[in-house]
Protein backbone atom coordinates (compact mmCIF):
# COMPACT_ATOMS: atom_id res chain seq x y z
CA UNK A 1 0.00 0.00 0.00
CA UNK A 2 1.60 3.38 -1.18
CA UNK A 3 2.72 5.52 1.79
CA UNK A 4 3.73 9.32 2.11
CA UNK A 5 6.72 10.16 3.57
CA UNK A 6 6.80 14.29 4.06
CA UNK A 7 10.47 15.29 3.98
CA UNK A 8 11.05 17.66 7.08
CA UNK A 9 13.97 19.61 5.45
CA UNK A 10 11.51 21.95 3.53
CA UNK A 11 9.15 22.17 6.93
CA UNK A 12 9.05 25.23 8.89
CA UNK A 13 11.55 24.62 11.89
CA UNK A 14 9.43 27.14 14.12
CA UNK A 15 6.28 25.92 13.88
CA UNK A 16 8.00 21.85 13.69
CA UNK A 17 5.34 20.31 16.11
CA UNK A 18 2.45 21.70 14.48
CA UNK A 19 3.33 21.02 10.86
CA UNK A 20 4.30 17.00 11.95
CA UNK A 21 0.75 16.68 13.75
CA UNK A 22 -1.10 18.16 10.64
CA UNK A 23 0.76 16.08 7.98
CA UNK A 24 0.11 13.19 10.20
CA UNK A 25 -3.32 13.79 10.74
CA UNK A 26 -3.91 14.24 6.79
CA UNK A 27 -2.80 10.62 6.28
CA UNK A 28 1.01 11.04 5.86
CA UNK A 29 2.18 7.51 7.44
CA UNK A 30 6.03 8.28 7.71
CA UNK A 31 8.17 11.24 8.29
CA UNK A 32 11.29 11.67 5.81
CA UNK A 33 14.44 13.24 7.98
CA UNK A 34 17.51 14.33 5.78
CA UNK A 35 20.73 13.62 7.21
CA UNK A 36 23.41 15.47 5.46
CA UNK A 37 27.34 15.98 6.92
CA UNK A 38 28.63 18.52 4.93
CA UNK A 39 30.98 15.99 3.02
CA UNK A 40 29.00 13.45 1.28
CA UNK A 41 26.52 16.60 0.08
CA UNK A 42 27.26 20.38 0.74
CA UNK A 43 24.93 20.92 3.51
CA UNK A 44 24.59 20.69 7.07
CA UNK A 45 21.35 19.18 8.61
CA UNK A 46 19.96 17.09 11.64
CA UNK A 47 21.62 14.73 13.85
CA UNK A 48 20.24 11.70 16.53
CA UNK A 49 19.52 13.82 19.66
CA UNK A 50 18.25 17.03 18.47
CA UNK A 51 15.52 16.12 15.90
CA UNK A 52 14.87 12.51 16.23
CA UNK A 53 14.86 11.70 19.21
CA UNK A 54 12.53 15.19 19.75
CA UNK A 55 10.25 13.63 16.81
CA UNK A 56 10.15 10.26 18.73
CA UNK A 57 9.20 11.28 22.62
CA UNK A 58 6.19 13.63 20.90
CA UNK A 59 5.14 11.43 18.24
CA UNK A 60 4.30 8.58 20.52
CA UNK A 61 1.13 10.71 21.59
CA UNK A 62 -0.34 10.91 18.44
CA UNK A 63 -3.30 8.63 17.47
CA UNK A 64 -0.88 7.50 14.76
CA UNK A 65 3.05 7.65 15.46
CA UNK A 66 4.11 7.91 11.62
CA UNK A 67 7.28 5.60 10.85
CA UNK A 68 10.55 7.66 11.10
CA UNK A 69 12.53 7.10 8.03
CA UNK A 70 16.55 8.58 8.49
CA UNK A 71 17.90 9.11 4.79
CA UNK A 72 22.07 9.24 5.98
CA UNK A 73 23.72 11.25 3.35
CA UNK A 74 26.73 10.79 5.16
CA UNK A 75 30.55 9.32 3.71
CA UNK A 76 30.59 7.17 6.90
CA UNK A 77 27.46 5.81 7.25
CA UNK A 78 28.95 2.86 9.31
CA UNK A 79 29.50 5.40 12.31
CA UNK A 80 25.86 7.14 12.28
CA UNK A 81 23.79 3.96 12.22
CA UNK A 82 23.71 3.08 15.71
CA UNK A 83 23.09 6.53 16.99
CA UNK A 84 19.98 7.04 14.92
CA UNK A 85 18.44 3.84 15.50
CA UNK A 86 18.78 4.76 19.60
CA UNK A 87 17.39 7.71 19.27
CA UNK A 88 14.36 6.28 17.61
CA UNK A 89 14.40 5.57 13.61
CA UNK A 90 12.39 3.32 12.48
CA UNK A 91 14.06 2.96 8.83
CA UNK A 92 17.41 4.14 7.78
CA UNK A 93 18.92 4.10 4.46
CA UNK A 94 22.61 4.81 3.05
CA UNK A 95 24.39 5.48 -0.32
CA UNK A 96 25.09 2.97 -1.72
CA UNK A 97 28.35 5.11 -3.28
CA UNK A 98 29.13 6.46 0.36
CA UNK A 99 29.65 2.14 1.84
CA UNK A 100 32.73 0.47 1.04
CA UNK A 101 31.04 -2.44 3.23
CA UNK A 102 27.30 -1.85 2.58
CA UNK A 103 26.99 -5.04 3.70
CA UNK A 104 28.04 -5.05 6.74
CA UNK A 105 26.24 -1.54 7.17
CA UNK A 106 22.87 -3.40 5.78
CA UNK A 107 23.44 -6.03 8.59
CA UNK A 108 24.03 -3.25 11.30
CA UNK A 109 21.08 -1.15 10.85
CA UNK A 110 18.92 -4.72 10.66
CA UNK A 111 20.99 -5.21 14.05
CA UNK A 112 19.76 -2.06 15.37
CA UNK A 113 16.07 -3.31 14.76
CA UNK A 114 15.41 -1.28 11.74
CA UNK A 115 14.14 -1.56 8.40
CA UNK A 116 17.30 -1.38 6.05
CA UNK A 117 17.40 0.89 2.87
CA UNK A 118 20.18 1.19 0.03
CA UNK A 119 19.87 4.58 -1.69
CA UNK A 120 21.31 5.26 -5.25
CA UNK A 121 22.40 8.67 -6.80
CA UNK A 122 20.68 9.50 -10.15
CA UNK A 123 24.12 9.36 -11.59
CA UNK A 124 24.87 5.85 -10.11
CA UNK A 125 24.17 2.53 -12.45
CA UNK A 126 21.48 0.85 -11.12
CA UNK A 127 23.52 -2.47 -11.73
CA UNK A 128 25.44 -1.72 -8.96
CA UNK A 129 22.44 -2.33 -6.62
CA UNK A 130 22.59 -6.43 -7.69
CA UNK A 131 24.65 -7.27 -4.74
CA UNK A 132 22.91 -5.77 -2.01
CA UNK A 133 19.06 -6.04 -3.34
CA UNK A 134 18.78 -9.63 -1.88
CA UNK A 135 19.71 -7.49 1.48
CA UNK A 136 17.83 -4.49 1.66
CA UNK A 137 14.34 -3.67 3.01
CA UNK A 138 13.52 -1.18 0.04
CA UNK A 139 15.51 0.83 -2.31
CA UNK A 140 15.50 5.11 -1.96
CA UNK A 141 16.08 6.15 -5.68
CA UNK A 142 16.76 9.64 -5.79
CA UNK A 143 15.28 11.76 -8.66
CA UNK A 144 17.28 14.47 -7.99
CA UNK A 145 21.35 14.70 -6.87
CA UNK A 146 20.99 14.90 -2.97
CA UNK A 147 21.86 17.73 -0.91
CA UNK A 148 19.35 20.43 -1.53
CA UNK A 149 15.27 20.40 -1.20
CA UNK A 150 12.76 21.74 -4.34
CA UNK A 151 15.16 20.94 -7.05
CA UNK A 152 13.80 19.56 -10.36
CA UNK A 153 12.57 15.97 -10.96
CA UNK A 154 15.39 13.95 -13.20
CA UNK A 155 12.85 12.60 -15.87
CA UNK A 156 15.41 9.97 -16.75
CA UNK A 157 13.93 8.53 -13.18
CA UNK A 158 11.29 6.51 -14.63
CA UNK A 159 14.00 4.70 -17.05
CA UNK A 160 15.91 3.92 -13.96
CA UNK A 161 12.88 2.79 -11.97
CA UNK A 162 12.06 0.15 -14.69
CA UNK A 163 15.28 -1.41 -14.30
CA UNK A 164 15.18 -1.45 -10.98
CA UNK A 165 11.87 -3.44 -11.16
CA UNK A 166 13.66 -5.96 -13.43
CA UNK A 167 16.68 -6.40 -10.96
CA UNK A 168 13.72 -6.81 -8.09
CA UNK A 169 11.69 -9.12 -10.21
CA UNK A 170 15.20 -11.44 -10.66
CA UNK A 171 15.54 -11.74 -7.00
CA UNK A 172 14.58 -13.53 -4.14
CA UNK A 173 14.13 -10.74 -2.12
CA UNK A 174 11.62 -7.91 -2.74
CA UNK A 175 12.23 -4.59 -1.53
CA UNK A 176 10.28 -1.68 -1.55
CA UNK A 177 10.72 0.90 -3.83
CA UNK A 178 10.80 4.90 -2.02
CA UNK A 179 11.42 7.92 -4.70
CA UNK A 180 12.98 10.99 -3.33
CA UNK A 181 13.30 14.35 -5.16
CA UNK A 182 11.29 16.75 -7.17
CA UNK A 183 7.91 14.66 -6.31
CA UNK A 184 4.47 16.56 -6.63
CA UNK A 185 0.95 16.31 -8.00
CA UNK A 186 2.01 16.34 -11.43
CA UNK A 187 3.87 13.13 -11.48
CA UNK A 188 3.13 11.14 -8.21
CA UNK A 189 0.66 8.92 -9.93
CA UNK A 190 2.83 8.03 -12.61
CA UNK A 191 5.81 7.02 -10.46
CA UNK A 192 3.24 4.89 -8.66
CA UNK A 193 2.82 3.09 -11.94
CA UNK A 194 6.20 2.74 -12.25
CA UNK A 195 6.92 0.82 -9.19
CA UNK A 196 7.30 3.70 -6.19
CA UNK A 197 5.58 2.69 -3.03
CA UNK A 198 6.82 5.44 -0.54
CA UNK A 199 7.03 8.99 -2.02
CA UNK A 200 9.53 11.81 -0.21
CA UNK A 201 7.74 14.85 -1.19
CA UNK A 202 9.28 18.06 0.74
CA UNK A 203 8.75 21.26 -0.95
CA UNK A 204 5.31 20.04 -2.42
CA UNK A 205 3.76 19.49 1.40
CA UNK A 206 5.65 22.00 3.38
CA UNK A 207 6.57 24.23 0.75
CA UNK A 208 2.73 24.73 0.01
CA UNK A 209 0.51 27.26 2.10
CA UNK A 210 -1.66 24.28 3.50
CA UNK A 211 0.75 21.44 4.44
CA UNK A 212 -2.55 18.99 5.53
CA UNK A 213 -4.40 19.71 2.25
CA UNK A 214 -1.17 19.07 -0.12
CA UNK A 215 -0.28 15.69 1.74
CA UNK A 216 -3.82 14.69 1.61
CA UNK A 217 -4.05 15.30 -1.99
CA UNK A 218 -0.98 14.04 -2.52
CA UNK A 219 -1.84 10.66 -1.06
CA UNK A 220 -5.31 11.02 -2.96
CA UNK A 221 -4.09 11.27 -6.46
CA UNK A 222 -1.20 8.43 -5.46
CA UNK A 223 -4.03 5.61 -4.49
CA UNK A 224 -6.11 7.08 -7.51
CA UNK A 225 -8.73 8.09 -5.37
CA UNK A 226 -10.04 10.76 -7.25
C1 LIG B 1 17.44 15.86 -1.13
C2 LIG B 1 16.65 15.13 -0.07
C3 LIG B 1 15.18 15.13 -0.27
C4 LIG B 1 14.53 16.49 -0.29
C5 LIG B 1 13.37 16.40 -1.22
O1 LIG B 1 18.78 15.66 -0.89
O2 LIG B 1 17.08 13.78 0.01
O3 LIG B 1 14.54 14.29 0.69
O4 LIG B 1 14.06 16.92 0.95
O5 LIG B 1 12.82 17.65 -1.38
P1 LIG B 1 11.83 18.01 -2.56
O6 LIG B 1 10.63 17.11 -2.39
O7 LIG B 1 11.53 19.44 -2.33
O8 LIG B 1 12.55 17.73 -3.84
ZN1 LIG C 1 15.86 12.39 1.35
Amino acid sequence: MFKLAPSLLAADFWNLGPQVEEVVRAGAEVMHIDVMDGHFVPNLTMGPGTVVKTLKKHCAGLDNPPILDVHLMVTDPDFFVQPFADAGADWISFHIEAAAHAHRVCQKIKAAGCQSGVAINPGTPISSLEAIIEDVDFVLVMSVNPGFGGQKFIDHTYRRLARLSALIDAADNKPFIQVDGGVGPGNIAQLVDAGMSVAVAGSSVFGRPSPGEAAAELISLARKES
